[in-house]
Parts: C-alpha cells; structure tokens; sequence
C-alpha cells in the first residue's frame, strides 16, 4: 500500500546535508549530487578542504553541486535530508544527533549509514519531534553503485518519515528495503556473516583453499545471484514444482548438512589470513578494486536490459 507522501520526493534543487566524509560519505555526496541535489558537506578532519577539492577535481561535472561546511548547523540550514556517515561508534553518533537536533530547521529527514547501530538507540534521549525523523538508510559500499539501501526505522520513527525516506532514496537511483524491525547488523550483513562465517570454516579446515573459495562463489553463487537472489533461483531450481517443490525433495539433505562455527582466534585466523594474503597481497589493490566496481558496474547495466 502505498500512501501520498511516498510519490511526495525531494524536489531534486533540496540541499542535502552529508555529515562525515569519509569513504560512505563522499560516495553518498556524489550519488546525491548526480541526482541534481546541492551537497553540503562537513567533517571535522583537518583536510576537508583538500578531500573536496580532490572531489570536485575527479568530478568536475558534480563540482558546483558541492559545498564544504563549516560546521554541522551550516551543513544542515535549509537541508531536506541529512545523511551522517561518522564513525560506527554509539557515542560520536549520539553527540551529533543533540547537535543536530539544536541546529537543524525541524523538518529534514535524519538518515544514519550505520552497519550495526539501530536507530532506536540512538534516538535515546533525543526529542519526540527529532526522534520522528530519524531512521536508518544503510548502504552497501560503495552507495554510488550498490543499488541497495535498507532502510530500518526505530521505535519512535514516524510512519510519514519512512515514507519519505523510501521515496527519497529511489528518487536519488536506489533500490531501497524497508527492514520491518531492528535487528543485529540488519539483513546484508546478517547474510554476509552467515557466509564468511562458513567459508573461514571451509578453509580452516583443509576443504579448500581461500582463493578457490572465491573462485567457486564468482563462478556459480555470486554470478546467479546478481541475476536472481536465492528464493526466486530455488523456485526456478525446483522445476515445475517451483520452491515448494525443492524443498520437499532436496529440502531435508540440505538441512541435514551440518554447518559449523569458525575457530576466530589468532591461531585459527592465521592460516585464512596468509592464504588471503598470499592470494591477494597484504591488502587490496586499487586495480583490483576498480576492476570490481567496472564488473559490477556491467552488470547493473545489463540487468536493465528488458527480458527477452
Ligand atoms: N565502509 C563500509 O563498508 C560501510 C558500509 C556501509 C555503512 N557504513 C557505515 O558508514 C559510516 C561511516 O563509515 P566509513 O567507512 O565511511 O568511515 P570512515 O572512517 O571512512 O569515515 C568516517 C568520517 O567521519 C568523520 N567524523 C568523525 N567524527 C565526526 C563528527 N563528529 N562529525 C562529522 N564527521 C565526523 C571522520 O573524520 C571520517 O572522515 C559508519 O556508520 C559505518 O558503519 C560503512
């Protein structure tokens, strides 16, 4: 169902306020400003000004939508929407809130990045009328090319102000989820945990090795589920007999399959991190990383083309 407010967007000339610009926050700031939105941007690192400049430079066509801030109530005057990417840590986020909550005009929706902190956590303490607005909208690295956000209210966000943030964040190109409660580390990494958790596993145990483990999940796992994620691949799996039909036949083997926990202690790390490492260097690549958004980016372009 869908309600007035949620065909309501932001009129694409509203500010949007980004507050911390680190690696989620100038990714933001960039996918903001390619959706005509005016940036205003603020972190209290000493080389904002260079980090900007820097943006503006590999970035020409986004440079006049851009504007650095020179504290969080400048950030936020007249702001639509505010995106906080600080630091994952509960005390920072709170302290920026009470900031924010003296300094902003009482209206914007107040959208946190946050991996793990739930929204109604942070609000403790704040006012109803702040509170009301702010909701979790949490990327996938980096948000100028994942498509997906989830979007994850607390107990005191406002229906209105979930509506809002949906539309808002289709309006700026993404694919929102709204999570209809809070829970530990949201869905993404709920289910990327779930997999490297068996994956170390795999390798601490001599199955395989850790390159061959990403090898087999780009060729299979990774490559079918860009296309499709994994009920609608099982319901085409199954056949005629779709998912249900999967499940009564293979369903039991699979869950007789004994999974495992890993061994996270240094010793237990140190053979996974030296096949990582021999694999890959001791960190990752800029190339390798450009090489992954370019794949990546192919495939969101791909999977526009209409069904044949
Ligand atoms: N990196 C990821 O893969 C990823 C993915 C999704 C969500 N997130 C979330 O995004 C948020 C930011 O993560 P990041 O990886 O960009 O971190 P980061 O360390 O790269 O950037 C954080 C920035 O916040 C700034 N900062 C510190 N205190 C501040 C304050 N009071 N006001 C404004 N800015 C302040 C820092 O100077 C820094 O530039 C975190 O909540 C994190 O959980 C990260």
């Amino acid at each position: 169902m869908t309600s007035a407010s949620e065909h309501l967007p932001l009129p694409a000339d509203t500010v949007v306020a980004v507050i911390g610009a680190g690696t989620i926050g100038l990714s933001w700031a960039r996918q903001f400003a390619s959706h005509g939105h005016p940036v205003r941007i603020f972190d209290p690192r000493p080389d904002l000004a260079t980090v900007v400049a820097a943006f503006a430079a590999e970035h020409p066509d986004l440079a006049s939508h851009i504007t650095r801030a020179e504290s969080v109530a400048d950030a936020v005057r007249g702001a639509g929407a505010i995106q906080e990417s600080t630091p994952e840590k509960l005390e920072i986020k709170r302290r920026l809130l009470t900031d924010l909550a003296a300094a902003e005009p009482g209206h914007a929706l107040i959208l946190s990045s946050s991996s793990t902190l739930p929204a109604s956590r942070m609000a403790e303490g704040l006012p109803d009328q702040v509170a009301a607005r702010l909701l979790i909208g949490h990327p996938f690295n980096p948000p100028h090319l994942m498509p997906l956000v989830e979007v994850v209210p607390g107990d005191r966000t406002s229906p209105e102000s979930t509506e809002r943030a949906l539309a808002f964040y289709r309006s700026v190109g993404r694919e929102p989820v709204l999570l209809h409660r809070e829970v530990a580390g949201f869905v993404g990494n709920r289910l990327q945990n779930a997999v490297l958790r068996e994956a170390v596993h795999l390798v601490q145990t001599g199955v395989v090795s850790a390159a061959d483990l990403d090898s087999l999940v780009t060729n299979s796992l990774g490559l079918r589920w860009a296309a499709v994620g994994p009920f609608e691949g099982m319901h085409l799996g199954g056949g005629p007999a779709g998912f249900r039909g999967f499940m009564e036949h293979i369903g039991p083997s699979f869950a007789a399959i004994d999974l495992h926990e890993p061994d996270l202690s240094a010793e237990g790390m140190d053979p996974v991190h030296r096949q990582v490492e021999e694999a890959y260097g001791s960190r990752g690549s800029a190339e390798s990383a450009e090489r992954r958004d370019r794949i990546q980016a192919d495939i969101l372009e791909r999977r526009n083309v209409p069904p044949n």
